[in-house]
């Protein structure tokens, strides 16, 4: 072996350009992203992160191709402390209170429309907003829809120029998730078990007519 064999060996694999990370297929994002209702605060989720995942929205679908949407972007530090107390989670576990201190979303993408929202307005509510947990989920976050905000208080906190019609919160999930397959009929609420939460679903052939 020539003296210097390591040595080249060493340099050659420090040189060769980092493997890149598989991106997860469609199958791992939907079943990774659930409704995350507490947080890992130590994580610090920036204004790129959700610039990112609001661009998601230029390549979605949209009745009448209108693109009526607008997002507001909180961050920690453009005072999203002030969302706190604008919005309910968990509201079939009222007894609970979530979420648990120290573990509230501090980030927030608020889903305005430019018109008065309609049926169309909706369902591009909908497409976007679960566009963009996906992405949230792809780059490593995860996040809820809030429907139970104030919608007035909203406004009038972040000074919005068009209609709150949908609120995201980001984070770095911070809780253990299950989807619990069931049949149509059967009850659909949410519960917790030894700290995990369950997501009762209902199985494909029971969807289908
Ligand atoms: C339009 C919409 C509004 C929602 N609003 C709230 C809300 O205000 N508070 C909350 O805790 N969860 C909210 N959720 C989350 C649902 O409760 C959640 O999707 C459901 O329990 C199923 O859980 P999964 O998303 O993990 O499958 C909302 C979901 C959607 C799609």
């Amino acid at each position: 072996m020539a003296d210097n064999y390591l040595e080249n060996k060493f340099e050659e694999l420090r040189n060769r350009p980092a493997a890149k990370k598989p991106t997860p297929s469609l199958s791992t994002l939907l079943r990774k992203n659930r409704s995350y209702r507490g947080y890992d605060q130590r994580c610090v989720v920036t204004q790129a992160q959700l610039r990112r995942i609001v661009e998601v929205c230029t390549r979605v679908p949209s009745g009448r191709n209108q693109q009526v949407l607008r997002f507001k972007l909180l961050t920690k530090d453009a005072g999203s402390d002030r969302m706190q107390s604008l919005y309910k989670l968990g509201g079939a576990l009222p007894e609970l209170h979530l979420p648990f201190p120290g573990t509230e979303p501090e980030a927030f993408i608020v889903i305005c429309s430019t018109v008065k929202p309609d049926k169309w307005v909706n369902m591009d509510v909908g497409i976007a907003a679960q566009s963009m947990l996906l992405k949230a989920t792809e780059i490593g976050l995860g996040g809820i829809c809030i429907g139970a905000f104030n919608k007035a208080a909203l406004t009038e906190a972040f000074a919005l120029p068009c209609e709150p019609v949908l609120v995201l919160a980001i984070g770095k999930p911070a809780e253990h998730i299950e989807p619990v397959p069931v049949h149509a009929g059967e009850p659909l609420k949410y519960y917790r078990q030894d700290g995990i939460h369950y997501v009762p679903k209902i199985v494909v052939d029971d969807l289908i007519l």
